[in-house]
């Protein structure tokens, strides 16, 4: 077979294929290198090391694989915008007549494989947690609501007094909290039906504002809005995204201050493909610190002494089946800004 054969399969390869020399130098290098924005003739000649990420490798393996041992090990790669990829790299040593001249080998990006695989664990986890908790709360379901019944006949019977009236009321909010769980969980875990249609976001948007009014002039908590002077056509299904609207508006009310402003904003963005209506729920709270921001949409996670930890859990599950998006961006101390994108119309 012709050379050319083989320097075309080699330079097709989706592997970034190098060798070095015993100075740990660059001897050839495939045209894979380019997908890392490099030009194969700047790093010839160059150290191996120029690309690798020095940091995140210790000096023991770096000197390991330039001796020339068989070898697969993960590491870090840089690439020429400054951008880490998660790489194997396995080397082998280079002979020429039965001397080693230098180390070769190949370097696979998983970077890729790393996030879906990681995607993936979290969804199968977050399947099966919703699973569980279903079945749970079908089983919690009836008792409780016996128990309901039954303590609020006896407490009516026996006509309580003094402590004993804080002991039925204390048992009853309990059984309060636990049926608003439940009732969370199944919502939760109900497969969505959309009853989409074409209508204005703002008007949900205000039907939520009025539903959270009585805990807002509890806490002299003012809302002010800004739709951009018009309203804002979206297709979804309005109970649904109500629901979703109220959800987060009860969050940022519940981590607000006193006498704090909520900024309710909405506009159409335009986008090559398609419009979106979006709404931005700003609150002045006490923030979310960075390490939690990556559980807040899972069932479950709260903060909050009487939190079931669903409300976001829905939330993104609704605006999932619209074919929108969230966001939020908070910082500890710094409020919470909240985005939701729906399909305009
Ligand atoms: N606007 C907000 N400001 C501060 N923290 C928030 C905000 N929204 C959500 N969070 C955090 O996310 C957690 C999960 O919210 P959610 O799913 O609605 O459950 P819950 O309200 O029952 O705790 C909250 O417990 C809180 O820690
Ligand atoms: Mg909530």
């Amino acid at each position: 077979m012709k050379e050319g054969f083989f320097k075309k399969l080699l330079d097709n390869a989706s592997d970034l294929i190098w060798a070095v020399d015993m100075e740990g130098r660059f001897i050839y290098i495939n045209d894979n290198i380019k997908e890392w924005g490099y030009d194969k003739e700047e790093l010839i000649g160059q150290p191996l090391l120029s690309i690798l990420n020095a940091q995140r490798i210790g000096k023991r393996e770096t000197r390991r694989s330039i001796m020339g041992i068989h070898q697969t090990y993960e590491m870090e790669i840089v690439d020429k915008k400054g951008t880490a990829h998660k790489v194997v790299v396995k080397s082998s040593p280079l002979e020429e007549d039965g001397n080693i001249v230098g180390v070769m080998g190949i370097i696979r990006d998983i970077t890729e494989l790393e996030r879906l695989e990681r995607k993936l664990k979290d969804e199968e986890r977050l399947a099966s947690l919703g699973r569980l908790a279903t079945g749970i709360a079908h089983e919690i379901r009836n008792p409780l609501s016996s128990v309901k019944m039954n303590l609020s006949i006896l407490k009516k019977r026996l006509s309580p007094k003094g402590v004993d009236v804080e002991h039925f009321e204390i048992a009853q909010e309990e059984v309060f909290h636990l049926e608003k769980i439940v009732s969370e969980l199944l919502d939760y875990a109900k497969p969505i039906k959309l009853d989409l249609q074409i209508c204005d976001l703002t008007q949900l948007m205000d039907v939520a504002i009025s539903a959270v009014a009585a805990p807002c002039a509890e806490r002299g908590i003012t809302i002010r809005t800004d739709y951009d002077g018009k309203g804002h056509m979206a297709l979804l299904d309005k109970t649904k995204i109500t629901q979703a609207l109220i959800n987060i508006l009860l969050n940022s009310v519940q981590a607000s201050p006193e006498n704090s402003e909520i900024f309710v904003g909405a506009e159409t963005v335009k986008f090559p493909s398609s419009d979106r209506a979006r709404v931005v729920i700003r609150d002045q709270g006490y923030g979310i610190p960075e390490d939690n921001l990556k559980y807040i949409f899972d069932p479950f996670f709260t903060t909050r002494k009487d939190g079931t930890g669903l409300g976001l859990s829905i939330v993104r599950n609704i605006v999932d089946n619209h074919e929108g998006s969230i966001t939020i961006e908070s910082e500890k101390g710094k409020g919470a800004t909240v985005a939701i994108e729906l399909p305009a119309r």
